[in-house]
C-alpha cells in the first residue's frame, strides 16, 4: 500500500520553531494575544493558548485561503448537493435564515417551506400553552412532554432544554426517552400520568429501532387509559419525521407529523421541527431567538475573511493539533451546569461528521481526521482527570466553556467556578518549573519536586459567552457547526453523510432471533459463545 500522507500540510518549519517555544513565551506576545482573541456577538473565543505564534497562524491560513473555502462555504448556503453520497443538500443553515440580516442564497421554495413549519410549531405550541391542547388534537389538560429520538432527534433538543432551564415556561415539564434500555422507559412511566402526558416521536426516518420500540411502549401505556385502545392512545402523540406515510402507518396522521427535509442531516436539525421540544419548553419566541443566534454566525461566517473568522479559527486550531501536532483527543469542559449534554451532542456533531477515512471519490483520505471528543462539566472534572491533563504522558488539547452572566444570584459560587476555569487554563499553559518549585521546598528533595513539577506548554481555548442565552446558544451550536463544515473540507472528506452507523445496526437485527432462542451458526465463535452464556444465564 502507498504510505499515507497527510492532506494537510506539514507545516514542519513552523511546528519544529514552535516546539521549542514554550507558551509562557507565546503568551508574552501581546500582539498575538490580540489576533488569537476575538469576538462575534455574545461570543467571545480566545485561542491565545494555543501552540501557534503568528509566523504559523499565517502560515495555516494561507494554506486554508487556498483551498478555496468561500467557494465550498457558498455551495452550502445556497444548496448545492455537497452531501453526494446521498445526491443531498445540505441546508440547516436555510432553517434559520430567517433571522439572517444578509439574503439566504437557499431555493425561495425551501425558505417558504420552512417559514410555514415553524408558524405550526408555533400554532402548536401556543395552544397547548394557553391550556388549548384540543386545538392541535393533543389532550387538554398536558402536563408532561416526552421527547422520543435517538442521535440527532435526540442530542440537540436535549442540550437546548437543559442549557435554557432558566427561560422554561411554568407547569409544563421536559422529558427525554432515548435509549433502547428498559430501565429509562419504566422509569418515565413510574414518574408520570399518562393522562397528562404527550409525546413527540421524532425520527427522520421513521425507521429507527431504539425509538420506534420506545413509542409502542409509551402508547401501550397511554392507552391503558382508554381501555387498551392504541387509536386514541396515538392522540396524544406528534410526530416529526421525513417518513409521513411511516408515521402514518404507526398511527400518526399526517396534520400531526411535521416535516424533516432530507437537505437537514440528523446532527444539524435542532433548527427544525426536531426543536419542537424546544419550543414547547421555553415558547415559541425564545425559540425564534436560538434561531437569530445561529443565524448571526452564519452571516459572520459567510462575509468575515479567515483571519477575523470564528469558525475557520478554530478549524485552524484543530488542524494544528491533530495534524500538524499529533493530538488524538480533545477534551470539551463546560464550566456551566446546564451545558452538561454539550460533550456528547459535540461527539456525535464532530465524530460522526468527521469520522471519515475515504474522501468522496473512494480514496484514503490520506493522515488524520476527527479525533476523539470527550469531556464533561468543570469544575468535576478538576477531580477526575484533571490530573492527567496536567502531568501525564499524552497531551490533551481542551476547550473550557464558561459564561460571564450566570442565570443565578450566588455570586460567590460563580467567582469560585470562573476563577477555576481561568486558573486550569494558566495552570495548564504556564506549569510550574522544577526551580520554582524547590524554591518553595523545605527539604530541598529533587525527586518530590520532579513529582510536583509542571511541564505547562499544554494547549487550551476558551469561549467565553456573555450569557446562557437563547441567542447565545444558538451562536455557539453554529460556531461548531461551521468548525466541523471547515474541516470536512479540509479534510477531504462528506462531513453530512454517515454510513459508519449502518453495520452494527444490521448485525443486531440479525442477532435479535438468536437471543430469541433460534441459534444462528452463521455468527462467528465470539458471538456465538456470548449469546449462549446469556441464554444460560437469562
Ligand atoms: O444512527 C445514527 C443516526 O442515523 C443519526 O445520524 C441520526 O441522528 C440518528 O441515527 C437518528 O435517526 P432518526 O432521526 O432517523 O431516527
Amino acid at each position: 500500500m502507498d504510505a499515507i500522507t497527510d492532506r494537510v500540510p506539514s507545516f514542519a518549519e513552523h511546528a519544529s520553531r514552535l516546539a521549542n517555544t514554550h507558551l509562557r513565551e507565546l503568551l508574552k506576545d501581546k500582539a498575538r494575544g490580540d489576533r488569537l482573541r476575538k469576538r462575534v456577538g455574545p461570543v467571545l473565543l480566545d485561542l491565545s493558548r494555543q501552540k501557534l505564534d503568528l509566523a504559523a497562524l499565517d502560515a495555516v491560513g494561507a494554506y486554508v485561503q487556498g483551498t478555496n473555502w468561500e467557494a465550498a462555504r457558498d455551495a452550502m448556503f445556497s444548496g448545492a448537493h455537497i452531501n453526494t453520497s446521498e445526491d443531498r443538500a445540505v441546508l440547516h443553515t436555510a432553517l434559520r435564515a430567517g433571522g439572517s440580516k444578509l439574503k439566504s442564497p437557499a431555493p425561495a421554495a425551501d425558505l417558504e417551506e420552512i417559514e410555514a413549519t415553524l408558524k405550526r410549531i408555533e400554532s402548536i405550541v401556543g395552544a397547548v400553552h394557553a391550556g388549548k391542547g384540543p386545538e392541535a388534537g393533543l389532550p387538554a389538560t398536558i402536563t408532561d412532554v416526552v421527547n422520543i429520538g435517538i442521535g440527532g432527534s435526540d442530542l440537540g433538543p436535549r442540550l437546548a432544554v437543559d442549557a435554557l432551564a432558566q427561560f422554561h415556561v411554568p407547569h409544563l415539564r421536559s422529558h427525554f426517552l432515548t435509549n433502547v434500555d428498559g430501565h429509562a422507559a419504566a422509569g418515565l412511566m413510574k414518574s408520570l400520568d399518562p393522562k397528562t402526558t404527550i409525546v413527540l416521536l421524532v425520527s427522520k426516518s421513521f425507521n429507527t429501532q431504539e425509538t420506534l420500540l420506545n413509542g409502542n411502549v409509551l402508547r401501550d401505556w397511554i392507552a391503558t387509559v382508554y381501555g387498551g385502545d392504541l387509536k386514541k392512545a396515538a392522540g396524544h402523540f406528534l410526530s416529526v419525521s421525513s417518513n409521513t406515510k411511516a408515521a402514518a402507518d404507526w398511527g400518526i396522521p399526517a396534520d400531526k407529523v411535521l416535516p424533516m427535509w432530507d437537505f437537514v442531516g440528523g446532527r444539524f436539525s435542532l433548527w427544525s421541527a426536531v426543536g419542537l421540544s424546544i419550543a414547547f419548553a421555553v415558547g415559541m419566541e425564545h425559540f425564534r431567538a436560538l434561531l437569530a443566534g445561529a443565524a448571526m454566525i452564519d452571516d459572520h461566517f459567510r462575509s468575515t475573511p479567515w483571519q477575523e473568522n470564528l469558525p475557520v479559527q478554530l478549524a485552524i486550531a484543530e488542524i494544528w493539533n491533530r495534524n500538524v501536532r499529533g493530538s488524538t483527543s480533545r477534551a470539551v469542559v463546560p464550566y456551566v451546569d446546564p451545558l452538561i449534554d454539550l460533550p456528547s451532542y459535540l461527539q456525535q456533531l464532530e465524530m460522526e461528521s468527521l469520522g471519515k477515512h475515504v474522501t468522496p471519490e473512494g480514496k484514503h483520505v490520506g493522515g488524520r481526521t476527527v479525533p476523539v471528543v470527550w469531556g464533561s462539566i468543570g469544575t468535576n472534572a478538576q477531580h477526575a482527570y484533571f490530573q492527567a491533563l496536567h502531568q501525564g504522558t499524552d497531551i490533551v488539547p481542551l476547550e473550557f466553556i464558561g459564561i460571564v452572566k450566570p442565570g443565578h444570584a450566588l455570586a460567590e459560587n460563580h467567582r469560585v467556578l470562573l476563577s477555576n476555569l481561568l486558573a486550569q487554563a494558566a495552570a495548564l499553559a504556564l506549569g510550574k518549573t522544577t526551580e520554582e518549585v524547590l524554591a518553595e521546598s523545605k527539604d530541598g528533595n529533587q525527586a518530590i519536586a520532579a513529582q510536583r513539577t509542571f511541564e505547562g506548554d499544554r494547549p487550551s481555548t476558551v469561549i467565553l459567552l456573555d450569557a446562557l442565552t437563547p441567542e447565545a446558544l444558538g451562536a455557539l451550536i453554529a460556531l461548531y457547526e461551521h468548525k466541523v463544515f471547515m474541516l470536512g473540507h479540509l479534510w477531504g472528506i462528506n462531513a453530512f453523510d454517515q454510513w459508519g452507523v449502518e453495520l452494527g445496526k444490521l448485525i443486531a437485527k440479525q442477532i435479535q432471533p438468536a437471543l430469541a432462542g433460534k441459534p444462528d451458526p452463521s455468527f462467528d465463535a465470539s458471538t456465538q459463545a456470548l449469546i449462549a452464556e446469556i441464554a444460560a444465564r437469562s
